[in-house]
């Protein structure tokens, strides 16, 4: 086993099962990652990886190193902040940093750096590096001015190597197994694999379960990898659904779902953080059956199904009846999903709101995403109004939907939804938000998306 760090070929060994590619870095002398959180926070562990592109080439894929375990590195090639300068020569990342007073204490520089560098060198930008994409990347105590400055100073890329190794391809991620790490690369050796280790832990991003890992000292006996599963990967936008591969990242659906509709482009940025997204996939957001988790209520919202497969076969359900109670779901023993389907046409209307303490890279206190259609008339005909955050499991409040359903959509039958809601949650209190607060949360998005929906219509 080996990765390539930095063009070289480093064996992958002498670690502990749960340690991660940050310990791995740090204790092979790469310790400019740093670990500041160790739950996908603070992006003072961020790496590149270089993964395929489209087109036979490679990009550089910016993640947390702290929440990939080392094992999931095999054969992948990563990028420190060690390996960006040429000899005494800093890359223009760097240079811009020092230039613009972006580091002081410089526990988090090494990971801005690593997020600044991923963006200058992004094939399809145009124009100046886009902000957001550090925003994975806490800072605290320069502050952001000097850092902002420095990556929007930042031009399109020389003709260096760096630029070079993205014409080339990137390696595959291979099968592997080492006995507690497993890494199938097609389906049917997954599902025997889960057949022969029916104990074993399914992973596919990590970002969760690493987590959990790494705060709350959770061990596996083994490890399934859904990584190299090429059949989770699949993504078809046809007439009459979107069918999106269980295993995609979501940075991926993003760049391949070109015609999403807004519900689903407004909720992509409000999803944790750039280096998260580069990592998390669809089926493990629904498979770890977080209360919290962004992606359900978007989905719920859109009336999406699962597609499901076991050693007894294939199986669809509705998103909807696949939360059971906390962090359970409707997966049976040696079953794993294969794609989350959302049915077309699109609802007429759909929006997706998330309160939290801060915009970017945060949990929600509250997630809600709504849809309706309406006739003709302006009554509504359909209705899924979707909730995180204000149960142990994401909801659809269906007695709710029953309130709008038939009637015109008015200030009138949104009080009236806004009754039902209140009638049938009974959210909890924890340090993000009281449970009066989550419920007058749950009620007045509602509104918002009725009010929206009125300043939307007269525009058009
Ligand atoms: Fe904070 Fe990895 S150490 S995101
Ligand atoms: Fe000190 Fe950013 S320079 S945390």
């Amino acid at each position: 086993m080996y990765l390539i760090l930095n063009g070289k070929h480093v064996p992958l060994e002498g670690f502990e099962p749960h340690a991660t590619l940050l310990d791995f870095l740090r204790s092979n002398g790469c310790t400019g990652a740093k670990e500041g959180c160790a739950e996908g926070e603070c992006g003072a562990c961020a790496v590149v990886l270089v993964r395929p592109n489209k087109s036979g080439g490679s990009r550089y894929v910016p993640v947390n190193s702290c929440l990939m375990l080392a094992g999931m590195a095999t054969g992948l090639e990563i990028l420190t902040v060690e390996g960006l300068a040429r000899g005494k020569e800093l890359c223009e990342a760097q240079s811009a940093m020092a230039a613009a007073g972006g580091s002081q204490c410089g526990y988090c520089t090494p990971g801005f750096v690593m997020s600044m560098f991923a963006e200058q060198y992004r094939p399809d930008r145009r124009g100046p590096c886009d902000p957001h994409a550090l925003s994975g990347n806490l800072c605290r105590c320069t502050g952001y001015r000097p850092i902002l400055d420095a990556a929007q100073s930042l031009g399109m890329p020389k003709n260096d190597s760096f630029r070079a190794r993205l014409k080339q391809p990137a390696p595959t991620i291979a099968p592997i197994d080492t006995g507690s790490f497993l890494r199938p690369d097609t389906l049917s050796g997954g599902l025997e694999l889960l057949k022969q280790h029916p104990n074993a832990q399914l992973i596919a991003g990590g970002t969760d379960l690493v987590v959990e890992a790494n705060l709350r000292g959770r061990r596996f006996s083994a490890l399934i990898s859904l990584e190299a599963i090429s059949e989770l990967r699949v993504f078809r936008d046809l007439d009459c659904q979107v069918e999106i591969g269980a295993g995609l990242t979501l940075s991926e659906i993003e760049s391949l779902w070109t015609e999403a509709p807004r519900i689903v482009t407004e909720w992509f940025p409000l999803f944790a953080s750039p280096l998260i997204r580069n990592r998390a996939t669809l089926g493990g957001n629904l498979a770890t059956a977080s209360p919290i988790g962004d992606a359900s209520p978007m989905l719920l919202a859109l009336g999406a199904d699962l597609r499901i497969v076991g050693s007894n076969g294939e199986r669809v359900i509705p998103l909807s009846s696949f939360f059971q109670t906390y962090r359970q779901t409707a997966l049976r023993p040696g079953e794993l999903i294969v794609s989350v389907d959302i049915p077309k046409p699109f609802p007429t209307l759909a929006r997706f709101y998330k309160a939290a303490k801060r915009r970017a890279d945060d949990i929600s206190t509250v997630a809600a995403a709504f849809a309706i259609d309406l006739d003709n008339t302006g009554r509504v005909t359909e209705a899924r109004l979707a909730y995180g955050g204000v149960a142990a499991t994401p909801l659809r409040m269906f007695q709710a939907e029953r309130e709008l359903i038939g009637h015109a959509w008015d200030e009138r039958c949104v009080r009236s939804a806004q009754r039902a809601i209140a009638a049938g949650l009974s959210p909890m209190s924890d340090h993000r938000g009281s449970a009066a607060y989550r419920l007058a949360l749950a009620q007045s998005l509602l509104e918002k998306f009725f009010v929206e929906s009125q300043v939307e219509e007269q525009c058009h």
